[in-house]
Formats: C-alpha cells, sequence, structure tokens
C-alpha cells in the first residue's frame, strides 16, 4: 500500500486535506492523525472490519479494545448506554475535562461492534483537543477508533517521523501536524458503582492527573496494575495493561535512589558498560557516554513527559546493551511517567 502524507503546518489546515482523509475513514481505510497526547491510528469505529485492519496495521492482538474519538462530549451518548448516575459523573468530567485527554469507558451500544472493543460490553470514548483531530472526526461524520499509531510494543509515536518508521505502507494516509503536546496516552477511567456509590477507578494516568479527577468526584481509585506489577494469574481491569508496551529493545532499568548517588552510579556505569542514560538537563557536564539522551530539567516533568517515547526511540537506535534512567517520582503527571516507564523496564527497579 501507497501511504500519502499530509503536511499541516500550524493552524493552516487545508480543508481538502481533510475531507480527503475522511473520505477514506468513512470507506474502510485507516489515516494517523495527530492528537494532544501521541498519533492515533485511525478507522471508522462502527465499522468491524476497519477495527480488523487497525489491529493487523499495529501488529496488535484483537483483544485489546480501541479507544474511539468522538467530535463533542455528547456524541459520547449515541454510542454508549448511561443511566442517570452515570451520565450525570460523565457530564462532570467532560464539563471539566473534555475536549483533553481523558478517556472514559461507559457501556456500549449495539451500534459499537465487538471488534472495536475487542469483546467487551464497554467502550472507551474521548474528545481529542487538537483541532486536526477535532476536524477530521467532525468531516468523518463517524466516531474514529485509533489506538496509538505505533507498531505493538513499541513506544508511542509523538511526531510524524515515529509514524512513518512503524507504520509507512501499511495505513492509507498520515497526517503530519508536528510534535504532541502532552507526549504520553490520555487518562482513562471507568465509572464504577458499590454499596457506597459511584465512583471513578483509574485505569491509565495521563495528562488530566488523579488530583485533577479528585475535584470532580471525592473517590477515585487506581487500579493497582497502574503502579505495581500484577501476578501472573491476575486479570488487569483494562486489557492493555496485560501487554509488554513502549518496549526499547535494550534492556531498560530505572534507578531509584537520591539524585547525587544515581549520578555516581551512571559515572560508574558509562566507564564499564555500552549503556544509554536517559538524563536530567543538569547532569550532561558530569556525564561523558556517547549515548546521552536529555529528558529535560530536573524538575520539569511535562519535559520530560513530552520526550520520554522519543528517547526511547533513540536509546533503540544506539548500539547500547543497556539503558538507564531515573526512577519517576509518582506525584502528579510524575504518576503516568512512572507507569510508562516501569513497564517499558519490565519492573526493573534498581537501587542505589
Ligand atoms: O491518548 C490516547 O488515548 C491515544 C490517542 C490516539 O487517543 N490512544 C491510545 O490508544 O493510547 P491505545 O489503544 O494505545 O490504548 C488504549 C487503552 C488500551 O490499554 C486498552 O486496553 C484500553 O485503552 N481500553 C480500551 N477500551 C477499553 C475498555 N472497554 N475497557 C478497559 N480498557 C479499555
Ligand atoms: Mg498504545
Amino acid at each position: 500500500m501507497q501511504t500519502k502524507i499530509i503536511r499541516i503546518n500550524g493552524s493552516e489546515m487545508s480543508r481538502a486535506d481533510v475531507a480527503a482523509a475522511a473520505t477514506v475513514i468513512r470507506d474502510g481505510g485507516l489515516v494517523v492523525f495527530p492528537t494532544e497526547t501521541v498519533y492515533g491510528l485511525g478507522g471508522n469505529g462502527l465499522d468491524a472490519e476497519a477495527a480488523m485492519k487497525i489491529y493487523a496495521a499495529k501488529g496488535r492482538p484483537s483483544d485489546n479494545p480501541l479507544i474511539i474519538h468522538v467530535a463533542c462530549p455528547e456524541d459520547a451518548y449515541q454510542y454508549t448506554v448511561t443511566d442517570e448516575v452515570t451520565k450525570h459523573l460523565y457530564e462532570m468530567l467532560a464539563k471539566a475535562f473534555m475536549p483533553g485527554p481523558l478517556t472514559v469507558i461507559l457501556p456500549k451500544r449495539e451500534c459499537v461492534p465487538y471488534s472495536t472493543t475487542g469483546g467487551l460490553e464497554t467502550v472507551a470514548v474521548r474528545c481529542p483537543a487538537h483541532p486536526v483531530a477535532h476536524a477530521l472526526i467532525e468531516a468523518a461524520g463517524v466516531p474514529i477508533a485509533a489506538p496509538s499509531a505505533n507498531l505493538s510494543g513499541k513506544p508511542s509515536p509523538t511526531c510524524a517521523a515515529h509514524v512513518i518508521e512503524d507504520l509507512s505502507g501499511r495505513v492509507d494516509i498520515i497526517m503530519d501536524g508536528g510534535e504532541c503536546d502532552i507526549g504520553l496516552e490520555s487518562t482513562i477511567v471507568s465509572i464504577d458503582r458499590d454499596d457506597a456509590g459511584a465512583y471513578l477507578t483509574l485505569l491509565r494516568p495521563g495528562g488530566i492527573t488523579y488530583d485533577a479527577l479528585t475535584c470532580v468526584c471525592d473517590r477515585v481509585e487506581i487500579a493497582r496494575a497502574v503502579s505495581e506489577q500484577l501476578a501472573k494469574d491476575e486479570k488487569p481491569l483494562s486489557p492493555g495493561m496485560k501487554y509488554r508496551h513502549y518496549a526499547p529493545t535494550a534492556p531498560l532499568v530505572l534507578l531509584d535512589g537520591e539524585v547525587e548517588d544515581v549520578l555516581s552510579y551512571l559515572q560508574k556505569a558509562q566507564e564499564s558498560e555500552i549503556c544509554a542514560i536517559l538524563c536530567y538537563n543538569e547532569e550532561l557536564p558530569f556525564l561523558k557516554s556517547e549515548r546521552l539522551l536529555p529528558v529535560g530539567k530536573r524538575d520539569d516533568v511535562e519535559a520530560h513527559a513530552k520526550t520520554l517515547f522519543a528517547r526511547l526511540r533513540e536509546a533503540d537506535g544506539t548500539n547500547a546493551a543497556i539503558i538507564y534512567a531515573h526512577l519517576p517520582d509518582k506525584s502528579g503527571l510524575g504518576l503516568a511517567l512512572y507507569n510508562r516507564m516501569i513497564r517499558a523496564a519490565a519492573h526493573t527497579i534498581q537501587k542505589v
């Protein structure tokens, strides 16, 4: 398949380009588009065959469900069933965070095929804020099912070059909208109920933090898989959590300790090992490895989030036998970083 690349400069978006991409979606084809989190590999969310094409293009197991992307929060009601309590909480979330990097799991309507939901009775819905994503969904007139636009097991793509590396020849169109703002995938929550009432379960942390969610709902439970390793026979609440993800080829080791101790560990390691190092900008003058990959200033979690996936890809491009990085702090956006990094490292944490 010949992949067409459409470059979009800043806010200059050609209507003809968007209309062409929307037609491909409606005709059952695949279009990669930018969002504020990461790039998405999109197809018609109501078309079972389009969903199968998405799984094939990514090399993804078809029991790992897709998120459907809608143009405005209220569109979710066409594809989901919500009782009063759920609807109220959804509305609160929508008012606070949509459009934006939040995905909500809701019971699906019949029109959403099981191949989109990986066989589940629920569907994940997200209303992205990126203007290109918004224009494409609106023009397509159907919800767009889109996982991150990487080959399964690779880090999510945060710029078009990553997408081209992974999916060129496997999709009809790649819309290049430059670098993604956030750089980590959306926060995923489900709306749940028990005797004490309705509450949110945080299934995947992202740009909308735990603290922000607690401003909307008093009770937010964090799924165990977010920051811990599940037992072999333990079923995760979100199917994606059982797959190894974001995996660089060389093993990634997360160093846990005081900043100075981690730095001296790295200084010794670079003498004896062929290692790539994801380091803070402040550490650059004190390290001399050829494979230094700065992730931003120490306290700049946003920069760290934005660069992480690109740096993991770059680390793969070196001939490093091992990759070292700091174990991030779990507060605020740090929880999302922590979640992605422990999984990329297959939970290899070394105390220093
Ligand atoms: O930021 C994002 O969310 C990006 C952009 C493109 O929107 N998309 C994304 O999709 O990260 P993906 O497929 O790479 O990750 C979706 C995650 C998977 O871990 C999947 O298991 C989970 O969402 N998921 C989808 N539907 C679900 C459902 N009904 N119940 C529980 N988890 C679900
Ligand atoms: Mg993904």
